[in-house]
């Protein structure tokens, strides 16, 4: 007989942990914490079990959790108390993601703290940014001065890592000046920037309370149906100087990371976002599907090219890992 015996690195488990491609560790994962301006909460959000909105009081609760299961990275959501038409919450210096990072750092000074730039939790209207009178869009460069305020004083809260998501033309360059000329040239950027227009957002709003109040996103998100475009945005994301990149979604998406990949040598980043979090922990929690597809798709994220995942799975993957799972 003559073919190919595949089976030989398959026969115990042992060989087939020697011969694995892939590999998910604690080190890739980034969790996201929504953190409440309204005192004394825990609150469970509807659309994604086992994910809160928690306020600054009990914060502590929450981060000595991640910090036992060995967590290293968090990003920080705020739910601001008042938004108004400007999302001046988003840049002020005692401003609700500003606390929670001056808090997580004073507690656990050594797990790196993500912040989110962007103004759509801060906003009455849930765009990211500000509208323009007339058109009723979205006005690309007066918003730009307001996310470079707000990334200046995320540094200033203690920051490791800028993250911003806004998806506005430009927004890697003026971030990156307003670091630099405000002392924060060495805090690196991850930049959101290939983010597709995704109804796979839906329970995020929910937790964050940021949906928008009229239109939608798609004169500055990316359309779902393009793969060219990423590779524009990749290029001008990189020129400008992000350190890092995004995709978002990341499971519908695996083509557009395994294309990052290939076209750059920067750290690319899978965001498993709440849509994809929500269907997964929904079929597990009913029983239709075992736990390990949770491993499956991180590890179908990292196969596709990314070095790290910012997911709502990270407690959850954590004692998988301790368990063994991989
Ligand atoms: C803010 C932001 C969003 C998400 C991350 N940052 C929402 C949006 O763009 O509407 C979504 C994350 C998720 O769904 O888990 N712009």
């Amino acid at each position: 007989m003559s073919f190919d015996r595949h089976r030989k690195l398959r026969r115990t488990a042992y060989m087939r942990d020697l011969v694995r491609e892939t590999k998910l560790t604690k080190d890739d994962l980034i969790y996201p914490i929504f953190v409440t301006e309204t005192e004394n909460t825990k609150k469970e959000i509807e659309s994604m079990k086992g994910v809160y909105q928690i306020s600054l009081d009990r914060l502590h609760e929450e981060l000595e959790e991640v910090a036992a299961c060995g967590i290293k990275s968090v990003m920080f959501f705020g739910i601001p108390k008042e938004k108004d038409a400007c999302g001046s919450g988003a840049y002020h210096d005692h401003g609700i993601v500003q606390e929670a990072c001056k808090l997580s750092k004073k507690l656990f000074p050594e797990i790196l703290v993500l912040l989110d730039t962007c103004l759509c939790e801060y906003t009455d209207h849930g765009h990211c940014g500000l509208i323009d009178p007339d058109t009723k869009d979205v006005d690309n460069d007066s918003t730009l001065p307001l996310l470079v305020d707000t990334a200046v004083s995320q540094a200033r809260a203690g920051a490791d890592i800028i993250a911003p998501s806004n998806m506005m033309d430009g927004f890697v360059t003026e971030i990156r000046k307003g670091l630099d000329d405000n002392g924060f040239s060495h805090i690196p950027i991850m930049s959101y920037g290939i983010k597709y227009a995704s109804k796979f957002y839906g329970p995020f709003r929910d937790a964050a309370e940021s949906a928008p109040s009229f239109g939608d996103r798609r004169t500055y998100q990316m359309d779902p149906a393009n793969r060219l475009e990423a590779h524009r945005e990749l290029k001008s994301d990189l020129e400008e100087g992000a350190d890092m990149m995004i995709v978002k979604p990341a499971l519908s998406y695996l083509d557009i990371i395994r294309d990052v990949r290939n076209q750059s040598d920067v750290p690319i980043i899978a965001y498993n976002v709440s849509g994809e979090y929500s269907m997964t922990r929904n079929a597990v929690d009913q029983g239709l599907l075992e736990e390990s597809v949770i491993m499956e798709q991180m590890i179908s994220m990292k196969r596709a090219g990314a070095d790290i995942i910012i997911t709502y799975f990270a407690k959850d993957l954590c004692r998988m890992l301790d368990e063994g799972m991989k």
